[in-house]
């Protein structure tokens, strides 16, 4: 296993030829590579020097989804919280034979990134003054990539947060997309502005902008198909919601760090997470969720 760092990101690399690339800023996750086979989707114009949260890969969502709700803890926060725009730390790797990518052998590696209150500008510590640490674990392998979030809350009061993978994968015509593992789910439509939708299609195409919140799904999987054949198995763990999301040709024009502007053809987010409500956490206890992503090329 090859493993590169410097003061801004982490890199690593199996001798089978897959690769994962992880910035302090974030802890994002900028690009998985299965040989030559890129599986995330990057703007070409991301904001990659820690001013911005990054357009694409996967970001990280936390303490709170989208804009944060009224007379809430976390309203003060900017939407999706302070986790994508804070400098990370690297604790360091581990080598696994064990675990839900291995296939026997010395054949993973996992890269651990840590985030604390004391790491936060003044700012989000103000607007979030609780006391908590994550330990965000990255976990390459030649079956796929897993990524698992432990929040630990550090202080002597509870606190209720979000979570969610904001992942950006890359697919080759999103017009001959289909997405399984919804069907059945209740899901809150934020284009049309509704809840309480029901999800009937066992493959869901993707036709038009897209932004939907699945509540409380009861598969554990959900499949991206490109032209009918699965390309990626999302699988979650402890984690119960799963937002589809393609901005379409006008919203991602509206993007100023989305590029090229026909991107939106090219991508589509699956994003594991528990953001239908909230997890509340007792002081000194801790939470770990996360998801496996497998690249079926
Ligand atoms: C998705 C939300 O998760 O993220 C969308 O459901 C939102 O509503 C999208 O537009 C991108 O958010 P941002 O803050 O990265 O532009």
């Amino acid at each position: 296993v090859d493993i590169s760092s410097d003061n801004s990101r982490v890199t690593a690399s199996l001798p089978t030829g897959e690769s994962v690339d992880v910035l302090l800023h974030g802890a994002t996750i900028i690009s998985w590579k299965s040989g030559k086979q890129e599986n995330l989707w990057l703007s070409e114009k991301a904001v990659l020097d820690g001013t911005k949260a990054v357009r694409g890969g996967i970001p990280v969502v936390f303490p709170v989804f989208g804009p944060p709700p009224p007379n809430h803890a976390t309203s003060k926060l900017p939407q999706h919280g302070f986790a994508r725009t804070s400098r990370w730390e690297y604790l360091g790797k581990s080598t696994s034979e064990s675990g839900a990518l291995s296939q026997g052998g010395d054949d993973c590696v996992k890269l651990d990134f840590g985030l604390s209150s004391s790491n936060l500008t003044a700012d989000a510590k103000k607007a979030w003054p609780y006391d908590f640490g994550l330990i965000y674990s990255v976990t390459l392998g030649r079956g796929g990539l897993q990524t698992v979030m432990n929040v630990r809350n550090e202080g002597k009061e509870p606190f209720e947060f979000q979570f969610l993978l904001h992942t950006y994968l890359v697919v080759k015509d999103i017009s001959k997309v289909t997405v399984t593992g919804l069907m059945g789910a209740i899901y809150t439509d934020k284009v049309l502005n509704a809840t309480n939708h029901t999800e009937t299609h066992a493959a869901l195409p993707i036709t038009a902008e897209t932004d939907r919140v699945y509540a409380s799904l009861a598969q554990d999987t959900t499949s991206v198909l490109q032209d009918g054949k699965p390309r990626f198995d999302v699988v979650r763990d402890n984690l119960d919601d799963t937002v589809v999301w393609n901005p379409w040709r006008e919203k991602a024009a509206a993007m100023s760090d989305f590029a090229p502007k026909e991107g939106w053809r090219n991508m589509l987010c699956v994003e594991v997470g528990s953001v239908s409500g909230w997890q509340k956490l007792e002081a000194g206890d801790t939470f770990e969720a996360g998801q496996v992503i497998r690249s079926l090329l």
